[in-house]
């Protein structure tokens, strides 16, 4: 197969957590659909799902607004449900979503119930809905999950960016993103004889609305001088979904302008 074509995903059937959020979620879903797959975008709010799905629809996609709370295992296996009565079918599971609610606040401040809402969505969720897709998958005999990490699961935050600007890093999204690095690792080794093949993408901070001293300190610091914008992630995520990286698994993916180089 020509190589151009390899990265195409027609026919695949996507589901991306967090989907139609407006930093990385949109930019991932909308790469799928224009690659070609039928996207299934889930989040709480099954508003604001389909309100990006049908935007999608109007560029010519093939795309579906679901509901999901990753913090709910009834909720996942209702999701799941949903998928394989309307689709028949599973190919790419997009782990997005992060429990952000339960990330707030520094070591000393992380409560009881924010630690709860981590463990129920990052950790219970996550196992929860890979455990349902992949069975799927590997019936099949092939699919792709993506898991969706972060620099901070493999380096620590430099508090010397943050401070005087407010922002407060939880040890919380460290641990979980740490950990799901390492479960990617496992599904690889486990389901990898199945035809299903499990990476991690992890990002670095994407520019938003932070304050102009924390956005100066990291650019200064990160190699190609910049945060992450809206599509730079683009690439890494149809690359991973498709046929193109057919022989890449347990491979966790820095997109991160070389900040874990230095
Ligand atoms: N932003 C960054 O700088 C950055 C950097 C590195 C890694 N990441 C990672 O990238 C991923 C996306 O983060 P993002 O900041 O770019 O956000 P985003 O994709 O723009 O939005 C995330 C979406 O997740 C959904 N969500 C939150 N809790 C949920 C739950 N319990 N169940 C289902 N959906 C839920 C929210 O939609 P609803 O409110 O509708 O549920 C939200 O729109 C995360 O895994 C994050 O850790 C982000």
């Amino acid at each position: 197969m020509a190589i151009l074509d390899r990265f195409r995903l027609s026919g695949r059937v996507a589901v991306v957590t967090g989907g139609a959020g407006p930093l990385l979620g949109s930019s991932i879903t909308a790469a799928l659909a224009e690659a070609g797959a039928t996207v299934v975008t889930a989040s709480r709010s099954l508003e604001r799902n389909q309100q990006f799905a049908e935007a999608l629809q109007a560029r010519g996609h093939d795309a579906h607004a679901m509901q999901v709370d990753i913090a709910s295992v009834r909720s996942i296996d209702q999701l799941h449900r949903q998928v394989l009565q309307r689709f028949g079918r599973i190919d790419v599971l997009v782990n997005n979503a992060v429990a952000r609610s339960g990330h707030a606040g520094g070591f000393l401040d992380q409560t009881p119930d924010r630690l709860a809402a981590v463990a129920a969505g990052d950790f219970q969720g996550l196992f929860r809905i890979c455990q349902r897709f992949i069975a799927d998958m590997a019936q099949q005999r092939r699919g792709s999950i993506i898991n969706i990490a972060s620099i901070y699961g493999v380096v620590a935050n430099d508090p010397t960016i943050y401070s005087g600007t407010g922002m407060v890093q939880p040890p919380s999204y460290n641990f979980v993103k740490a950990g799901m690095i390492n479960f990617t690792r496992y599904l690889a080794t486990y389901y990898g004889r199945h035809g299903v093949r499990a990476n991690c993408i992890s990002p670095g901070g994407y520019r938003e609305d932070q304050p102009r001293a924390f956005v100066e300190r990291y650019e200064s610091r990160v190699p190609l001088g910049r945060m992450l914008g809206h599509d730079d992630i683009q690439g890494a995520v149809v690359f991973l979904a498709s046929d193109a990286s057919s022989y890449v698994t347990g491979l966790n993916l820095f997109v991160d302008g070389g900040w874990t180089c230095l």
